[in-house]
């Protein structure tokens, strides 16, 4: 087993070092490296307000701890440490020890009732963020955060437990947008766009091409959807799917800078109504990019 989990409360879940072992791999397979192993420590929340204060000086209830063992260079993860990973081998579990997580489970059963899915999912979630600590990922710049937050993403979704996956399909979401083609306001070119936006919380945000008899003035469908999420307050987004009537729909290289303020990473899911669509993703269509971080 990857993972070793104990108990300072009692568990609440069957398997639960099968569930979290599987998450483990996940993330190792993520990272490209071999299987390696971590201790899973379950605490409620003094407990963990102790080790915060004892090891961080931090007196405050988190919901995870992670403890690397190993001391990664900066801005250099574990697949590029496999020296430093091999001189961690633990000959009594057979395999590399990456440290230790410390998870509050008090404050996941609170995320997840939040968040509205299973404590299952949130504990796993949890354990998946603690592995990329132990592995070198951290959060304190926007670019190191997006990284880990990617890692963590594909780790998620290869065991199906991605948010996103719950409530939304890439079918439903390329549906949403044909739909909202219906209402692309396109007299002068006849060509019907429309977009939705998927943004991390599941909500959804339509748009469609509104042209002008001043030609210049028309709007393109999907910066119209962005319009109208951030609008609404949202900023982050995880999928776009973009219709067109005549042809598929590549989003136009002023929207691929505008869906790059706000989602670096999103999937595009581009077609044709009636026609099906392919699913790519914005680093694919707009390589070496320009962000804010760039500023
Ligand atoms: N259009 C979009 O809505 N999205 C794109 O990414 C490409 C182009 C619209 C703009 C205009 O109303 C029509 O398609 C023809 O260019």
């Amino acid at each position: 087993m990857p993972v070793e989990v104990t108990w300072k409360i009692e568990p609440c879940l069957d398997d639960l070092e099968g569930f979290l072992s599987r998450v483990a791999d996940a993330c190792f397979a993520a990272e490209g490296i071999p299987p390696c192993w971590f201790s899973v420590e379950i605490v409620d929340g003094p407990t963990i307000r102790a080790v915060n204060r004892e090891t961080r000086q931090t007196d405050a209830e988190t919901d995870v701890l992670s403890f690397p063992s190993v001391r990664y260079p900066a801005g250099r993860t574990a697949r590029d440490c496999p020296k430093r990973l091999r001189a961690e081998y633990d000959p009594s579990v057979g395999m590399v020890n990456l440290g230790d997580c410390i998870l509050n489970l008090g404050r996941a059963r609170e995320q997840a009732r939040e968040f509205g899915h299973s404590l299952t999912r949130e504990v796993g979630y949890l354990t998946a963020h603690s592995a990329f600590h132990l592995m070198g990922y951290d959060h304190m710049t926007d670019e190191d955060r997006r990284a880990m937050r990617g890692m963590e993403k594909a780790a998620m979704r290869s065991l199906k437990l991605y948010r996103e996956s719950d409530t939304m399909t890439d079918e439903k979401l390329f549906e949403m947008a044909c739909e909202a083609m219906k209402n692309a306001y396109a007299p002068y070119s006849h060509y019907l766009v429309g977009a939705c936006l998927l943004a991390e919380d599941g909500t959804t945000y339509q748009g469609c091409n509104i042209e002008n008899a001043s030609y210049g003035a028309a709007i393109c469908a999907e910066r119209a959807a962005i319009c109208n999420a951030v609008s609404h307050g949202q900023r982050s987004f995880t999928a776009i799917a973009i219709a067109g009537s005549g042809s598929v729909a590549w989003p136009c290289g002023i929207c691929r800078q505008v869906l790059r303020e706000f989602a670096p990473d999103i999937r595009v899911i581009a077609g044709q109504a009636g026609h099906g669509f392919t699913v790519s993703s914005l680093p694919e269509l707009l390589p070496n990019s320009f962000g804010p971080e760039n500023l």
